[in-house]
């Protein structure tokens, strides 16, 4: 069995810089035309300038790993509570960014400069409103004392429907959601909201990280859920429905910053989504949408082509190894073990 779709892009992506960006731009290159790369850098790419120059960087590392790759790298901002609407709508309008990227402020790994408050923000969030340039939202509040679980579902309810409310015309990026409540709200909303869903949270809920010992290569944030949700996340992805694609949230981190004893979070999926989607779309008999989740809803979302390259995967006889680990220095990225066989391969 085979199938031929449009070639992907990935919605969601950590390149980080330097050594580890040299080591892990092939594993996006290798399969996805273009990438929306996070700007959580230290410190992070918050001004037109910065990811000009951080564009530069990643098409020298693509070029130096893949001689003659046609792999495009499109930019975000990092929103802060003194960006400048100003330089967000130059940089949009000149077309350095696709999007800006709003982390709460200590959501997760490198936010410690993110927004303490919205409405500080909100001058900012007017001025991509009336430019209709998109929001992508780490969708998890932050208050210490809301469970971890509960964090996505708690910031939906009490910053994203108002902000939404008081905003209707900003369009609205909720980036790797992983409960039923996610997917839920972009069901019932309106054209100006979508989710990306990455390749983990599809294969994977909390289980495979704490039982029978805890597992540091699947912790990643927002955190994976009851399998309940898993459920919900699948459905979701391979329903048709526009408003859903793929961002892996591929998000390398070195083994010894995973095996650690404040182990850091993400979960590096880059070279292996294509096969493992392949995988859990069979499963949900939805092959045929996954073209769709991969590689046009994207697209039509942010008002741009599809690739005119194709992707082939083709089911073979036996399991498929997991990727090699990559090596950075002397240290090891270790990518995404889906804990089930993975018959599929990119031809
Ligand atoms: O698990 C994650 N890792 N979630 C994020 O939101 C950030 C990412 C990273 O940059 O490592
Ligand atoms: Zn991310």
């Amino acid at each position: 069995m085979q199938i031929t779709l449009k070639q992907p892009d990935d919605w969601h992506l950590h390149l980080r810089d330097d050594a580890m960006m040299q080591a892990v731009v092939a594993s996006s290159a290798r399969h996805f035309a273009r990438a929306l790369v996070m700007p959580n850098l230290v410190p992070p790419v918050t001004t037109g300038q910065a990811a000009r120059d951080y564009r530069g960087r990643i098409e020298e590392a693509v070029q130096a790993a893949l001689p003659g790759s046609g792999f495009q790298p499109l930019m975000t901002l990092y929103l802060t509570d003194t960006t400048d609407a100003d330089d967000v709508v130059r940089a949009a309008a000149d077309g350095t960014i696709l999007a800006v990227k709003l982390y709460p402020a200590g959501a997760t790994t490198n936010s410690a400069s993110g927004v303490t408050d919205l409405d500080k923000v909100m001058p900012v969030l007017e001025a991509m409103a009336q430019n209709d340039i998109v929001l992508c939202v780490h969708g998890e509040v932050t208050h210490a004392d809301v469970d971890i679980f509960d964090r996505e579902a708690r910031f939906i309810e009490t910053v994203l429907e108002p902000l939404r409310r008081r905003l209707p015309e900003l369009r609205v990026v909720m980036e790797h959601v992983t409960t039923r409540d996610g997917v839920d709200y972009v069901a019932a909303n309106d054209t100006h909201l979508a989710a990306t869903l990455t390749t983990h949270h599809l294969m994977i809920n909390r289980n495979h990280l704490l039982v029978g010992g805890i597992r540091p290569h699947y912790y990643c944030l927002p955190i994976a859920k009851r399998e309940e949700h898993r459920q919900a996340l699948v459905k979701a992805a391979t329903s048709g429905d526009s408003r859903y694609f793929l961002g892996t949230d591929s998000a390398p981190h070195t083994r010894s910053s995973k095996e650690s004893d404040c182990g850091c979070a993400g979960v590096f999926n880059a070279a292996n989504t294509m096969v493992c989607l392949a995988e859990v779309f069979e499963e949900a008999g939805a092959l045929e949408q996954l073209e769709a989740f991969a590689s046009l809803n994207g697209p039509r979302w942010y008002g741009l082509p599809p690739n005119s390259a194709t992707m082939t995967l083709r089911k073979t006889d036996s399991a498929r190894p997991v990727p090699e680990p990559v090596a950075v220095g002397d240290e090891w990225v270790m990518p995404f073990d889906p804990a089930r066989p993975v018959y599929w391969e990119v031809v």
